[in-house]
């Protein structure tokens, strides 16, 4: 194993931000990972990258978690379930998925970040979420460095939340997630918009897992910029549940505001539609600004520091604030 010092951290967030670790050490299974943590308890876990926005240094050892592998662990007539290691890269692990026709995750295609961090923050898009195919995952925890594993129910999904970054937060690290997958009679699931009308354009009305998962390409890649061309974290905030009654109240003077119903009391309201209405889409202070196709993603137009980025992300939580009395929450990780 090969530890390094005053590791530079630009090339492991995709945000692209510069920033430097004390220490770094990249493992690639279990046994690696139990002989680091034996020794070095105050660590930071980086997985993909692709949630976190670094502000400052990290005086710590950042331990990369690299583990590689995908393996069918049990088959039935319909269903089949696979494991993949942390390491592995989420859309690479997708597509691995399509070509083998396991349907279940086509609608989450080019999601950054890696397998590992999925359960997390129960990654969603297009009106599926990880909890949907999720089976178990094993992670170790921190202290003991003992492998347990956690069901669907212990995981305790949530629109962008689980135990994980709630009662056992930095405790545990993931090292695989099994999803229990279809081998026949795909539920695909066209129920968001821009799904069904893509392919209707297309001429599509049977869709494959392939076809599924181009269409969700296309959107994300007309919407969401890449963070390879355009450093950025996806959605910067997550999208606020509100009162019913604040609900109404807004729409008196914003009847065209979309929502989502929660319960018979909470509805949930799009972030970017706030931030668009309060000017700040597309907008550039300096190095950071707001995409101009999808105003809940802030980007590094190149030497963003973290510090910058935070301080647009406050502006905006303030201008929303006064003008809706909604406060939006950070989805990404701000260290
Ligand atoms: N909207 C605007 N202006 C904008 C952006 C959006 O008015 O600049 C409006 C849209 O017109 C639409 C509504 O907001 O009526 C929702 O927009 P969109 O479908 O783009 O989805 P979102 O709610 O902004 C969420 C997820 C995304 C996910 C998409 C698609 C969160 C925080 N974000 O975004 O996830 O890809 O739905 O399912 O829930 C991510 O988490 O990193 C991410 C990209």
């Amino acid at each position: 194993m090969n530890f390094q010092s005053n590791f530079q951290l630009k090339e492991y967030n995709t945000f692209g931000i510069s920033a430097l670790a004390k220490e770094f050490i990249a493992v690639s299974n279990t046994d690696e990972l139990s002989t680091v943590l034996q020794s070095n308890k105050d660590i930071f876990v980086l997985g993909g990258g692709s949630n976190m926005l670094l502000t400052q240094n990290i005086e710590k050892l950042v331990v990369h978690v690299n583990f590689k592998g995908i393996e069918i662990v049990k088959e039935e007539e319909n269903f089949i379930w696979v494991k993949a290691n942390a390491g592995e890269n989420w859309h690479e692990f997708v597509l691995w998925c399509i070509a083998h026709d396991f349907g279940g995750i086509e609608n989450l295609s080019l999601i950054p970040g890696n397998v590992g961090t999925t359960p997390i923050q129960n990654i969603g898009a297009y009106g599926v979420e990880i909890k949907d195919t999720f089976e178990s995952c094993t992670a170790m925890e921190i202290a003991s460095q003992n492998l347990k594993t956690f069901d669907k129910a212990t995981c305790n999904f949530g629109y962008r939340e689980s135990v994980f970054k709630n009662e056992l937060k930095n405790q545990y690290i993931i090292t695989d997630v099994t999803f229990k997958l279809t081998k026949k009679s795909h539920k695909i699931n066209t129920s968001y918009g821009a799904i069904e009308t893509e392919l209707v354009k297309n001429n599509i009305t049977n869709p494959t897992l392939k076809e599924v998962s181009d269409v969700v390409i296309a959107i994300r890649q007309s919407k969401l910029p890449n963070p390879k061309e355009l450093g950025n974290s996806g959605s910067f905030f997550k999208n606020p549940i509100i009162s019913k009654a604040d609900y109404d109240k807004i729409k008196q003077n914003h009847p065209e505001i979309p929502h989502y119903i929660v319960s018979e009391t909470k509805v949930k309201v799009p972030a970017g539609w706030l931030i668009e209405q309060s000017g700040f889409k597309g907008k550039r202070f300096g190095n950071a600004g707001i995409h101009k196709n999808q105003a809940l993603v802030l980007v590094n137009y190149g030497n963003a520091t973290g510090q910058e980025i935070l301080a647009v992300s406050k502006d905006i939580q303030q201008t929303i604030f006064k003008k809706f009395g909604i406060h939006i929450e950070a989805e990404v990780n701000v260290i």
